[in-house]
């Protein structure tokens, strides 16, 4: 039986910060930006919108009535929880009215918390066909103001429902996982921002994928020719410019050729927002499906997910014949074009104002799924 992706959508905030601007302010070439990290625009967010608003938005986007009966599992992929004991797939239940007999919890290994979700998911519909799971990944990349990692910040989620006999995607079962415990990326609890050794990150990441690649192919007698389609977890899109570099000296000219225009389809979205964390290797598919003219439903589509700490995973998928007509591109288009540029005294004022949970409070901001109010600790969020 096929199970994968039925509907698939992103979220984020409706503020950014143009790149050339940020480069400027640092005393840095824009260029170091632009083709060095390889980033136009970064999403920011204000400290009225936050994870759920994200998810929520993303979801909505996506779910029909009879989605919501069939949901029985939801699963939120972060990074960036607003509790420490409470998951925020709970409190998305019932901002999505998703029907009350439902499993509704969060993961957690960085970046690669989707994924983990994702797969959990697939299989919990494997074996109930009837039922359908909800996946969402939803994070606030942040890494301080000045930092070396504030080029590569982004905010939003991506909601991914996933179901037997897919509208969009099959995923196959066959998958590899990789797990190291090494310190490239971390936020020790209570921390705000995370602590971060960039070059290692980005050796690991790289390693990573040597092994989940080669290991993959191997165990499941596949070439590099078999793909149409190779996704990255894009952190910045340089990044997964790199490891896809790392391989392809491998094919033939013309797989060198496919894959190199499908990655440049994968990272259009990403260059606008920044890193999502646990949802950029899903908006990567999303920006592939919508923004590439020539994808076959008979060639594989690898997909490589990383998160620091670290664990990585190669898995496969194949695209469903009429899969363009489930997809939200124009809504995407227009979600990017309406975001409103943040000067950098903005930007930074904004960073700072962080939300603090212990002073009640209201919010005038009218954004759909924003937070409302603050009563008690307890965010109420306008439905
Ligand atoms: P940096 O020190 O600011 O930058 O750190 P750099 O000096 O390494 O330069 C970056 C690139 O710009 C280089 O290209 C330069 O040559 C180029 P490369 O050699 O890499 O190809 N450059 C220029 N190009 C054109 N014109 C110019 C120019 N100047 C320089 N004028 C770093 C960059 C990414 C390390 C930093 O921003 C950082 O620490 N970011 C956060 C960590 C990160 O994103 N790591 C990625 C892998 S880990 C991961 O993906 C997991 C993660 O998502 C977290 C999770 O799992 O939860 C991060």
């Amino acid at each position: 039986m096929n199970v994968g992706i039925d509907q698939i959508s992103f979220h984020v905030p409706n503020f950014y910060v143009d790149m050339v601007d940020l480069a400027n302010a640092r005393n840095v070439d824009p260029n170091k930006f632009l083709i060095g990290i390889g980033q136009e625009k970064m999403a920011v967010n204000p400290k009225s919108q936050d994870i759920i608003t994200f998810a929520t938005n993303a979801a909505k986007q996506i779910l029909t009535d009879d989605d919501l009966n069939k949901i029985d599992l939801i699963i939120v992929g972060t990074e960036s929880s607003i509790d420490e004991s409470k998951a925020a797939a709970v409190v998305l239940h019932r901002l999505l009215d998703i029907q009350p007999f439902a499993r509704s919890f969060e993961v957690k290994e960085a970046c690669y918390a989707g994924t983990a979700g994702l797969q959990m998911a697939l299989n919990h519909v494997r074996l109930h066909p009837d039922k359908k799971a909800l996946v969402i990944a939803t994070d606030i990349a942040k890494y301080g103001l000045n930092s070396g990692g504030e080029p590569t910040q982004g905010a939003g989620a991506v909601a991914i429902l996933v179901a037997a006999n897919p509208k969009i995607l099959v995923i196959h079962e066959e998958s590899l996982a990789l797990t190291q415990d090494i310190y490239d990326f971390w936020r020790p609890t209570n921390q705000a921002y995370p602590l971060v050794d960039g070059p290692l990150s980005n050796e690991t990441y790289i390693q990573s994928f040597n092994q989940v690649w080669n290991t993959y192919n191997q165990q499941f007698n596949q070439q590099i020719s078999d793909y149409q389609a190779l996704l990255f977890h894009i952190p910045y899109t340089k990044m997964g410019k790199k490891a896809l570099q790392s391989v392809l000296p491998t094919a033939d000219q013309i797989t060198q050729e496919r894959l190199l225009q499908h990655y440049e389809d994968s990272i259009q979205y990403s260059r606008q927002v920044g890193n999502l964390y646990t949802g950029s290797l899903y908006l990567g598919l999303i920006s592939l499906l919508e923004n590439s003219q020539d994808l076959k439903t008979t060639q594989k589509i690898g997909l490589f997910s990383y998160g620091s700490g670290a664990v990585a995973e190669f898995f496969t998928a194949s695209l469903v014949n009429g899969y363009q007509e489930h997809l939200h591109h124009s809504l995407h288009q227009n979600l990017l074009n309406e975001r409103k540029r943040l000067s950098i005294e903005e930007y930074e004022k904004m960073f700072e104002d962080s939300l603090d949970v212990n002073v009640d409070q209201e919010f005038s901001d009218t954004y759909p799924y924003s937070i409302q109010s603050i009563h008690n600790t307890i965010r109420q969020y306008r439905k």
